[in-house]
């Protein structure tokens, strides 16, 4: 399976904030919002990763993490030039999905929970289909809202609803066969003028091949898309680190437990930022 983060949007709602720095660069407590992201991936096991960047951005993401080999990855880069909404990462990706399946994780979400790792195994190995996740939120009224039925199957997924028919909402990490190409490649922009990530799960359900696994309330969930939201997600984030004494989203480590690189080399990373408690 091959991974796409999507970190294309330029952040221009966060001006003047991100005109040094588009918005997955931008620090979220102590390291850069996309190694969150890029972290989940890891958890999932997937070493081959493509990063949708805006234009011109594509020198400073290089900086950040090169080729990924340091983390015993191979990570490309590739701009999106007009922001055509989520799904037009499958057509902006389509040359290295190739004839894959895919998990497309969007630059600005966090996810962090005990058994998060297990989960996202799990939709990995689901050769068909699609598996996305729900999240309970209070107002859910800003994302993709899913509607169960009385056994708890998905019937409904909706983009924005005003009055959502449940409190589960789509957070941004998506698993999909290698039909999602095709799948986005035939929508039509919505009202708000993007290819709805909305539509290609709603593709899936009609199929009937739609796995929505609720994530419970142990699980953390950030969307880092506002001023507001950035600042929580910050807290949220040194609060855990605090309280439990683990990193999050410490992508060295993540790459070491996986066994993708060695001791020597994991000690080398640390050694490198040993001035940082990061490093340490
Ligand atoms: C997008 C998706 C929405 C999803 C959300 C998660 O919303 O369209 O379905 O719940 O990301 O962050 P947008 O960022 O376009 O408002």
């Amino acid at each position: 399976m091959k991974g796409i983060i999507l970190a294309a949007g330029k952040g221009t709602r966060l001006y003047p904030m991100t005109k040094p720095a588009c918005k997955p660069l931008l620090p979220i407590y102590d390291k850069p919002m996309l190694y969150y992201p890029l972290s989940v991936l890891q958890q999932a096991d997937i070493r081959e990763v493509l990063i949708i960047v805006p234009p011109d951005d594509k020198e400073q993401f290089e900086r950040l993490l090169g080729n990924g080999s340091h983390l015993g990855m191979k990570i490309s880069y590739k701009e999106q030039f007009i922001q055509r909404g989520i799904a037009d990462a499958f057509i902006v990706g389509e040359e290295f999905i190739g004839n894959d399946s895919v998990c497309l994780v969007l630059g600005d979400n966090l996810f962090y929970g005990a058994g998060l790792k297990d989960c996202l195994e799990k939709a990995q190995q689901n050769k068909t289909g699609a598996t996305i996740f729900g999240c309970y939120v209070d107002d859910p009224r800003a994302f993709g809202v899913v509607e169960f039925d009385d056994n708890g199957k998905a019937i409904s997924i909706e983009e924005k609803p005003v009055h959502p028919k449940s409190n589960y909402i789509v957070p941004g990490l998506y698993f999909y066969d290698n039909r999602v190409v095709e799948i986005a490649k035939q929508l039509k922009p919505s009202a708000r003028g993007e290819l709805e990530i909305t539509a290609v799960n709603n593709a899936y359900l009609e199929l009937d091949e739609l796995n929505v696994v609720t994530l419970g309330k142990e699980f953390v969930w950030l969307d880092a898309g506002t001023e507001d939201s950035l600042l929580q997600a910050a807290r949220v984030i040194q609060n855990l680190q605090r309280t439990t004494g683990n990193y999050v989203a410490c992508i060295e480590e993540d790459a070491y437990k996986n066994g993708w690189i060695s001791d020597r080399e994991y000690q080398q990373l640390g050694r490198a930022l040993e001035k940082t408690r990061y490093g340490k």
